[in-house]
């Protein structure tokens, strides 16, 4: 099987596209075992909402692993394989309890890290439950999320903390959970493809964030010390507007307020949000986030402190398809590229520098699990790490040629991310 298509240079040559090339199975399959998924069990992962678990078992499914989510009567969150492991009835129909999950079918009791309490049908002198655990993973509850750490036990990493979560003059809030019905990686390159946001999201679609997002912004890609921010740099009258983006590795992203206009000169202003890419299985993502809220100024607007209003131009207009095609959202332009993504059909240009970069910096994790290393992103530091996400106005006003304009303008957004790497702006 080729590993590329063929660059087709033949007019009406629709022909010579024989072979499709398979998906690159080394980034994008994250069931148990594989390299990716690999990669991805050595972080904490946000599984479900804190307010989602009440007296019923929630069926869950991640990194392609059946599992069941509960909170039982004694306020413990348990996260275990669904398959009761007696003859295999999901869990999802247990019967939470003071201490643990029930199964329904012949009353086996399970705490939350696997132990089995009970084998109510065995006989009394039976062992069978002190010498079997049942499936099950630690879990740590934050600020509405409930996270589970899926990977070998012995490298368990503490919870990890972000300089954004406590952000002077913000709070943070759970906000929306979004089903992508395709492979993880595609949704968070994403976010490393800024061109998007004024095509798809300003020509295209109509102004889904401001205005402002239809002018081209020149580009930039830089690493961070946990991953890569993108730098958009705009001309905006007598102003420059820097807009960085990051995705921190594997599968966090913090994007810039869409509510930005770049008018008036501003300092480092931090996310609207961080938004965890979470594989379901190899076909199915979800998109979990904290929205951060200004607690002292109007400069978040109150529809995004409203749990139940989503971010705009994510999901499907309406369920019409006519409406999806006059006005599709990143869900059309993503779930479309094909369940997987075909990396050997695409013809990368000079804008996708940020999707290239961020495929290595995947490459870099999966290769370092495999030597035995603790992946670069991954912290064991109790220190909230460091991140870069942020709107900047700088008050500069053009000159000389419009070339020139350009190279200063570029060397504003280069200048400015630098300066907040080697000195994070948001560091206690
Ligand atoms: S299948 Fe769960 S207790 Fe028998
Ligand atoms: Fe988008």
């Amino acid at each position: 099987m080729a590993t590329r298509a063929p660059f087709l240079s033949t007019r009406y040559g629709g022909y010579y596209h024989r072979e499709i090339p398979q998906e690159d199975a080394e980034l994008t399959r994250i069931g148990p075992g594989t390299p990716c998924g690999e990669y991805l069990r050595r972080f904490w992962q946000p599984v479900t909402f804190s307010d989602d678990l009440k007296d019923l078992p929630v069926a869950l499914k991640i990194l392609g692993e059946e599992l069941v989510a509960f909170r039982d009567f004694s306020d413990r969150i348990g996260l275990v394989e669904a398959h009761c492991p007696h003859r295999g009835t999901s869990l999802e129909f247990g019967l939470v309890s003071e201490k643990g999950i029930r199964c329904c079918y012949h009353g086996w009791l399970f705490d939350v890290d696997g132990t089995i309490l009970e084998t109510p049908g065995e006989p009394e002198d039976s062992t069978l439950k002190d010498r079997l655990c049942h499936g099950a993973y630690p879990t740590h509850e934050y600020n509405g999320i409930v996270f589970a750490y899926m990977g070998p036990p012995d490298q368990m990493p503490p919870f990890p903390l972000f300089d954004s979560y406590e952000r002077e003059g913000y709070r943070m809030i759970p906000g929306k959970k979004y089903d992508y019905p395709c492979n993880w990686l595609q949704i968070l390159e994403n976010a490393m493809d800024p061109v998007h946001t004024s095509f798809l999201h300003t020509i295209v679609s109509g102004s889904q964030f401001t205005e402002e997002f239809g002018v081209i912004p020149e580009l930039d890609f830089i690493e961070t010390p946990a991953g890569m921010i993108y730098i958009a740099t705009r001309r905006m009258g007598d102003n420059v507007w820097v807009r960085m983006v990051e995705n921190i590795m594997p599968n966090l992203q913090q994007v810039a307020p869409i509510w930005e206009t770049g008018q008036d000169p501003h300092e480092f202003d931090g996310p609207m949000m961080s938004r965890w890419i979470v594989p379901q299985d190899d076909t199915h993502t979800m998109l979990l986030e904290f929205r951060h809220i200004s607690v002292t100024d109007e400069s978040t607007p109150a529809w995004w402190a409203d749990r139940e209003q989503m971010l705009p131009a994510q999901l499907p207009i309406t369920e019409n398809l006519e409406d999806q095609q006059r006005q599709p959202s990143d869900y059309e332009a993503q779930v479309s590229q094909r369940p997987i993504a075909i990396h050997g059909m695409e013809h990368l240009g000079a804008t996708d520098r940020g999707i290239t970069m961020f495929r290595k910096l995947v490459k870099n994790g999966i290769q370092a699990v495999q030597e035995g290393r603790d992946p670069d992103a991954l912290s064991r530091d109790e220190k909230p790490q460091s991140t870069y996400c942020n709107d900047t106005v700088v008050y500069s006003p053009a000159v000389g040629s419009a070339e020139e304009d350009i190279k200063s303008i570029r060397d504003i957004g280069r200048k400015l991310a630098e300066d907040y790497i080697s000195n994070p702006p948001l560091a206690k």
